[in-house]
């Protein structure tokens, strides 16, 4: 029996995660919208290893035709109260709701969520733990999303305990630390197929790195993959190197049970990204996601403009070589753009550039 999934995306890399469900097999994509891909998801498919996306839903309830009326409720309650049981699960702690929608509607999130989450408690004889009032659930609760996007709802129930995105391996952060799924899509963008060596000149707590080597685990060839990461602060290094172990293969907190990397080599050290300490043309890849703000301020040779971050990218990358960089304030110079992607990310709109040096 094929069963339909949704994978919740960040905005602008919806099709990116439509690209990795199909490249992994874990199913056959029906449909890509705001934020998020449906697809009907391949038996024994592990939906757990998806690294582009947020979370993973199985659609258990669509309501056509919701509309902006109170009677929204009663229809979204007749639906929770009819889903497949096997869609249930475990009884755990209880049940919880978070509800969204797009557009005016004359009830709440709370409301649908009340009325949602009584119907899916009911069957199991377990409590329904109300989001009202900042109330947070709690562990082991079964977590339920219903969505409403124009004219249809959905209720559908998370895969795994907690969203995809919270990777376990990530137990050190930085200010500024970059969102996973964000990092696998520069990742997927960067082709990393024969790479050699991976660079990130502003490496933070390495997740570019740590989701380059996963992804590059699954190609042939990925142990002879050097990936190196710099910071100019060493904490931010230190955190790297935790972050790096916990997610190797044999680490504590391997992500969805991927192995990640097996046989590559990785390296953390304090540097400066102005003057980056490795030969000309030695990087086949850079992934960066530079200093950018008042949140994460550009220190060092960086503190008067990222103007010689760029010219090491440039210097560093190898005859075909490829940077693809989160920024925020335009292309950098000296940069002909191969493809640029829009992302919403904490009220921002940065893009995730692959840049060829010209
Ligand atoms: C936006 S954060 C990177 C976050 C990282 N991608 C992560 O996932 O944690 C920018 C990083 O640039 C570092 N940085 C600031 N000035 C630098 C410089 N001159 N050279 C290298 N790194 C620098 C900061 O310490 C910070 O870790």
């Amino acid at each position: 029996m094929h069963t339909f999934a949704v994978a919740r995306a960040v905005r602008g890399i919806e099709p990116l995660v439509a690209m990795e469900i199909r490249r992994s097999h874990t199913g056959v994509v029906r449909g890509v919208r705001h934020r998020e891909v449906w697809f009907e998801a391949r038996p024994e498919a592990d939906l757990l290893g998806l690294r582009t996306a947020d979370d993973v839903l199985l659609a258990a309830a669509v309501v056509d035709g919701i509309g902006s009326g109170r009677s929204a409720l009663l229809r979204l309650a007749r639906a929770a109260r009819e889903v497949d049981p096997r869609l249930m699960g475990a009884p755990g702690s209880g049940v919880e709701v978070s509800a969204s929608f797009v557009g005016r509607r004359n009830y709440t999130r709370f409301e649908i969520e009340d009325a949602v989450g009584a119907e899916l408690a009911r069957p199991l004889r377990v409590p329904y733990h109300s989001r009202r009032d900042g109330r947070r659930p709690p562990a082991g609760a079964r977590s339920w999303r219903v969505t409403i996007e124009d004219d249809q709802a959905v209720i559908a129930v998370r895969v795994a305990p907690r969203p995809l995105h919270r990777r376990a391996y990530k137990t050190a952060s930085i200010r500024g630390t970059l969102h996973p799924p964000v990092a696998a899509a520069m990742a997927q963008l960067a082709r990393l197929g024969g790479a050699g060596t991976v660079l990130d000149p502003c490496c933070g707590a390495g997740t570019t790195l740590i989701e380059a080597r996963a992804l590059a685990s699954e190609g042939a060839g990925a142990a002879r993959v050097r990936f190196l990461g710099f910071d100019h602060d060493p904490a931010a290094v230190t955190a790297a190197t935790l972050n790096a172990r916990a997610a190797a293969p044999g680490g504590q907190a391997a992500p969805g049970g991927q192995a990640a990397g097996a046989g590559a080599t990785v390296a953390w050290a304090v540097a400066d990204g102005g003057r980056v300490p490795v030969g000309d043309g030695c990087a086949d890849r850079v992934l960066v996601n530079p200093p950018w703000g008042r949140q994460v301020p550009p220190a060092g040779l960086l503190s008067r403009g990222l103007a010689p971050l760029w010219r090491e990218v440039r210097r560093v990358l190898a005859p075909g070589g490829l940077a693809v960089a989160l920024v925020h304030d335009g292309i950098p110079r000296g940069f002909a753009v191969e493809e640029a992607v829009e992302v919403s990310l904490s009220g921002q709109h940065p893009l995730i550039a692959v840049l060829a040096p010209r």
